[in-house]
C-alpha cells in the first residue's frame, strides 16, 4: 500500500442513513481504510462487522479490533459471501448495512496492483490474490467475448475495435503490463473532446469483469433483504451508472417505487407487501464542497432504504 490516504465519499450522508444506534449490529461490506467502520463505530455503542476481500486492506485494518476492543471484527472475503461470512461468526441479522462499491484510493494508487493506465504495472486489477487476472482475459478470451466485456462493462462503444486490436496485437506478443495496453487502447480510441483517457472505459469494463462487481452486487442486495432486521438500514454508494442501476432497480422492485420517501412515514403496515422503504426517492449526491475537496466524490450516487417486516423473498423482482 502507498501512504497516500482514501477519502471516504459521502461520509456524512451514509451516517445519516444509517442512523446507527447503541445495542444495534451493523455491516460494513467495503472496509477498505476504514473510514465507514471508524465513523460508524464512533457514532453510537454498537456491535460493528466489516468485510474486505483484498488481504492488504484486512491486515492494516486488523489494529482496528484493539481499539474498540469486543465491539469491531473484519472478515476477509466476498460481500456477495455475507451471509456464509456472518454465520461462521454466529451473526444472522443486522441493524444496517453499509456499501462503498469499487477500489480504493490505495489500490488505485499502488501500480503494482494494476488497475491503473497513468501507472506502469502488472495488469492484473484483482481487489483478492486470487482468480483470473486481466492479463489473463485479454490474453485467452475470443474476440467476440472481449468485446462484449468491453461494451457491456465498460460502455465502450469501440469496443469491437478495441478488441480486435488486443487480439492481433496478442498474437506478436501477450499483454503483461497496464501500459501495453493501454498505449494500444490509445492507437485505436483517440482523446475525445472531454479529455477523458482512452483506456479508461476499458480499463472499468475489464476491473469490472475479473472482480465480477456486477454479481457481488447482485447477491449482496438479496443478502441485505434476509439479513436485515425490521427497521434495518441499507446505504449502498456506487460510483458508476451500472452499479447505481442495479441498486435503484432493485429498491425500486422492491418499495415498488412508489416514491414515498418512509422517514417520515413511520407507519408503513397499510402500504402492501414491500420489504423496503426508500429513504429519498432519488440518489443523494456529494455536496460542491466534498467535489472541491474529493474529485472521486463527482460520480458518487448514494441510496438508501428501510427493510420492513415482510419477510424477505415475497416480492417478485
Ligand atoms: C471504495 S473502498 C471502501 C472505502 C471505505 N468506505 C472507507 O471509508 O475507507 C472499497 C473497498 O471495498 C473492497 N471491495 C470491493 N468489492 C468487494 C467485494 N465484492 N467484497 C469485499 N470487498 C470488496 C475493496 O477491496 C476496497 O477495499
Amino acid at each position: 500500500m502507498t501512504d497516500a490516504p482514501h477519502i471516504s465519499v459521502l461520509l456524512n450522508e451514509v451516517l445519516e442513513v444509517l442512523s446507527p444506534k447503541a445495542g444495534g449490529v451493523y455491516l460494513d461490506g467495503t472496509f477498505g481504510a476504514g473510514g465507514y467502520s471508524r465513523a460508524i463505530l464512533q457514532a453510537a455503542d454498537c456491535q460493528l462487522y466489516a468485510i474486505d476481500r483484498d488481504p492488504r486492506a484486512v491486515s492494516v485494518g486488523e489494529s482496528m479490533e484493539a481499539e474498540f476492543p469486543g465491539r469491531f471484527k473484519l472478515l476477509q472475503g466476498c460481500f456477495g459471501d455475507m451471509e456464509a461470512l456472518l454465520a461462521a461468526v454466529g451473526v444472522e441479522q443486522l441493524d444496517g448495512i453499509a456499501l462503498d462499491i469499487g477500489v480504493s484510493s490505495m489500490q488505485i494508487d499502488e501500480a503494482e496492483r494494476g488497475f491503473s493506465f497513468m501507472q506502469d504495472g502488472p495488469l492484473d486489477m484483482r481487489m483478492s490474490s486470487d482468480g483470473m487476472t486481466a492479463a489473463d482475459v485479454v490474453n485467452e478470451q475470443d474476440e467476440a467475448e472481449l468485446a462484449r466485456i468491453l461494451f457491456h462493462y465498460g460502455e465502450e462503444r469501440k469496443s469491437r475495435q478495441i478488441a480486435k486490436a488486443i487480439v492481433a496485437r496478442r498474437a506478436e506478443k501477450p499483454f503483461a503490463r497496464t501500459g501495453e495496453l493501454a498505449d494500444l487502447i490509445s492507437s485505436v480510441v483517440k482523446v475525445t473532446g472531454k479529455g477523458i483517457h482512452p483506456a479508461t472505459r476499458s480499463f472499468q469494463a475489464l476491473r469490472i469483469f475479473v472482480n465480477d462487481e456486477l454479481g457481488e452486487l447482485s447477491a449482496a442486495l438479496s443478502a441485505s433483504e434476509r439479513l436485515l432486521a425490521p427497521e434495518g438500514r441499507l446505504a449502498v454508494v456506487s460510483f458508476h451508472s451500472l452499479e447505481d442501476r442495479m441498486v435503484k432497480r432493485f429498491l425500486g422492485a422492491r418499495s415498488e417505487a412508489r416514491g414515498n420517501p418512509s422517514r417520515h412515514l413511520p407507519d408503513q403496515d397499510d402500504r402492501g407487501e414491500v420489504t423496503f422503504n426508500l429513504i429519498k426517492r432519488g440518489a443523494i449526491k456529494a455536496t460542491k464542497d466534498e467535489i472541491a475537496m474529493n474529485a472521486r466524490s463527482r460520480s458518487a450516487r448514494l441510496r438508501g432504504a428501510i427493510r420492513t417486516s415482510v419477510p424477505a423473498g415475497e416480492v417478485a423482482s
